[in-house]
């Protein structure tokens, strides 16, 4: 960024009057800042796994109206478990050429919230249960997009775990668990990627709403983290603009703030807003604006390179979570029964502002079709995934295609209509009728293999004493019929592994007892506990641990050593492919404080976890 930026937006807020400045902290509309003498205005989108962006009246940010087609990648659930920094900063890269193709400068995300309660609506736009491994995925997600020239809005600014209740809820949390848990990952990606924006919550901390927060906009992220851009307000979050602007907000949006632009010069003229306040929100716009134009240039985009993109992150975000007998990767002939609607109809992404209208979508059973030419592939649909249930025909349908094959391929998960933004779930159950053709089908043909894409945690304990193999992507983009393929066939060997631990029960879940709240109010009772930490700590048996996946090829991990380094410890390991296929194998490295004063987790996820792709 030209150092000028800063010189020049202080220079323009400097010859603005009071009124001007005021309106610089509103939007203009649903989507763009507004515009003031020197300063120009720049627009917003969501995203973020592929834009949104409207045009016009479509305005809205529930994502129900329309939008340009854009390419639709992974969200978070899945591309978080690529657990690859590299990756995350070529999808960035991607999105901020969809972006300035489409006008867009600032992208709404990366969410960074910890998925504290697998029943939370919204885990899907979230990236882990870990505030480390979400900072080693965000940062150079953030570093892709704006090194492409776009803004990123690290949202939701803070301690936003819940859909229940999320205008009002207050999550009250002890100081340690918000530092170490909540605010953690927030922290090093602004001090590591600087990111142009940061958006606040919705909620309320310890009972003060996060437009209107000093603690957190103010005294952390300015204060303690140096943080240099603008506080962006969720859409609808402001109550109360002059105290927003005093705690440290900057810009309230959507737009339609002329009421609240008067009340701000009201109170700096009555004295209760320090017009020192309105001038450091003015700059911070004023900033980003500036930013926006400096950067903004003519790109042409190559959708069809995207999609390739697409793909190529779909397939590296799949986890093999059971493969008994070798059954996985299945040969390219033979009889092939795929069963589910899911399989024609994919679950891909979520529901709510993230929505993404795709240039284009992959066919699970089209894709499997494609990479299988000499076998014989049929589908039956199974059960319906709009609500209405399964029925005997259909199941019946389902048993006699798997049992007049070698195999059977069974695409389970959620619905749109079963989680979404908006509302978390109550259980984490699959539907009853999926688990009856499960059942049915597994009853004739032992040889079965479950495909799942949700965009919760599922409470997988019944399909996992089924089936001998499951393949989990979580939700997987517009690319999810070509990764299933690549997957099922062997093209590429899976290398996923999980960013949220899979319990046995929703009831073992650390923060069971005190989700979502009641009277307005989550209590954050299990403190630091939160994912695996509270699992490991409770000695809770788990049915596949955070970290988890398998491969197609088996790794030695040999002479680890830990020497002191520069700068703490140095961990050297060498790992060996022992199987016959190449494969990629991810390090994960965990410490534990003995004799600590304070009560800690077993084990903590420490350092940025390596990637070595090895020829087998
Ligand atoms: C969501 C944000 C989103 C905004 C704009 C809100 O409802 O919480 O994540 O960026 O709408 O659509």
């Amino acid at each position: 960024m030209p150092s000028t930026i800063e010189v020049e937006a202080s220079a323009a807020v400097a010859q603005l009057a009071l009124s001007e400045k005021a309106s610089l902290g509103g939007g203009s509309s649903f989507w763009e800042s507004s515009a003031a003498r020197g300063v120009p205005s720049f627009v917003m989108s969501d995203g973020p796994h592929g834009l949104r962006r409207q045009e016009g009246s479509a305005a809205d940010h529930l994502g129900l109206g329309a939008s340009s087609p854009a390419t639709c990648f992974p969200p978070a659930v899945g591309l978080g478990q690529s657990w690859d920094g590299e990756l995350m900063e070529r999808v960035g890269a991607a999105l901020a050429r969809e972006s300035q193709d489409q006008g867009v400068d600032v992208l709404l995300g990366p969410g960074i919230n910890i998925k504290r309660d697998p029943r939370c609506g919204r885990n899907f736009e979230y990236l882990s249960e870990d505030p480390f491994l979400t900072s080693h995925l965000a940062t150079p997600w953030v570093n892709g997009l704006q090194g492409g020239g776009v803004g990123a809005s690290l949202k939701h600014f803070a301690a936003n775990n819940a859909e229940f209740d999320r205008m009002r809820l207050s999550s009250d949390v002890a100081d340690r668990p918000l530092r170490e848990i909540y605010l953690r990952a927030f922290e090093r990606v602004i001090r590591d990627a600087h990111p142009w924006t940061v958006m606040c919550s919705y909620n309320r901390i310890n009972g003060v709403l996060a437009s209107q927060n000093k603690f957190l906009l103010t005294d952390v992220l300015r204060r303690d983290w140096g943080f240099q851009g603008a506080v962006i307000s969720d859409w609808g979050a402001v109550g109360d603009r002059v105290a927003a602007v005093a705690a440290g907000l900057d810009l309230q949006m959507p737009g339609d703030t002329g009421f609240f632009n008067a009340s701000v010069v009201d109170a700096v003229l009555n004295g209760t807003l320090d017009e020192r306040d309105v001038d450091r929100a003015a700059t911070a716009v004023a900033r980003t604006a500036l930013l926006a134009r400096y950067h903004r240039r003519d790109v042409s985009v190559d959708y069809t390179v995207h999609h390739a993109l697409a793909r190529e992150a779909a397939t590296r975000s799949i986890a093999l979570l059971k493969n008994d007998g070798a059954l996985l990767p299945l040969d390219r002939s033979g009889r092939i029964a795929v069963i589910g609607a899911f399989a024609v109809e994919p679950r891909y992404q979520g529901g709510g502002s993230s929505h993404v209208r795709v240039t284009d979508l992959d066919i699970p059973l089209t894709e499997i079709r494609a990479a299988a030419p000499q076998a014989t592939v049929e589908h039956a649909v199974g059960f319906t995934t709009d609500g209405s249930g399964g029925s005997d025909a259909l199941c019946s349908e389902a048993v006699e295609r798997a049992r007049n094959s070698d195999v059977a391929v069974v695409f389970l998960g959620l619905a749109e209509s079963n989680e979404s933004e908006g509302f978390d779930r109550d259980t984490i159950d699959l539907p009853v009728e999926q688990l009856a053709v499960l059942e049915a089908v597994v009853a004739v043909q032992p040889n079965t293999v479950v495909v799942l894409s949700a965009g919760g945690v599922l409470h997988l304990a019944p399909v996992h004493a089924l089936v001998p193999a499951i393949l989990s992507g979580g939700l997987l983009g517009h690319g999810c019929g070509a990764a299933i393929a690549n997957v099922l066939f062997g093209a590429v060997n899976p290398s996923g592994r999980l960013t949220e631990t899979i319990p046995l029960r929703v009831q073992d879940a650390p923060s069971y007892l005190n989700f979502p709240g009641e009277h307005s109010r989550a209590v954050y009772g299990e403190g630091t506990f939160v994912g695996y930490r509270g699992y490991d700590a409770r000695e809770q048996e788990v049915l596949y641990p955070f970290g988890y996946g398998l491969s197609y090829t088996t790794f030695a991990f040999e002479d680890l050593a830990v020497e002191p380094g520069n700068d703490g410890l140095a961990v050297k390991v060498s790992i060996r492919n022992t199987g016959s296929t190449a494969g990629r194998e991810i390090v994960q490295i965990y410490a534990s404080k003995v004799d600590s004063a304070v009560s800690r987790a077993p084990r903590e996820l420490v350092v940025v976890p390596c990637e070595v792709v090895n020829a087998g």
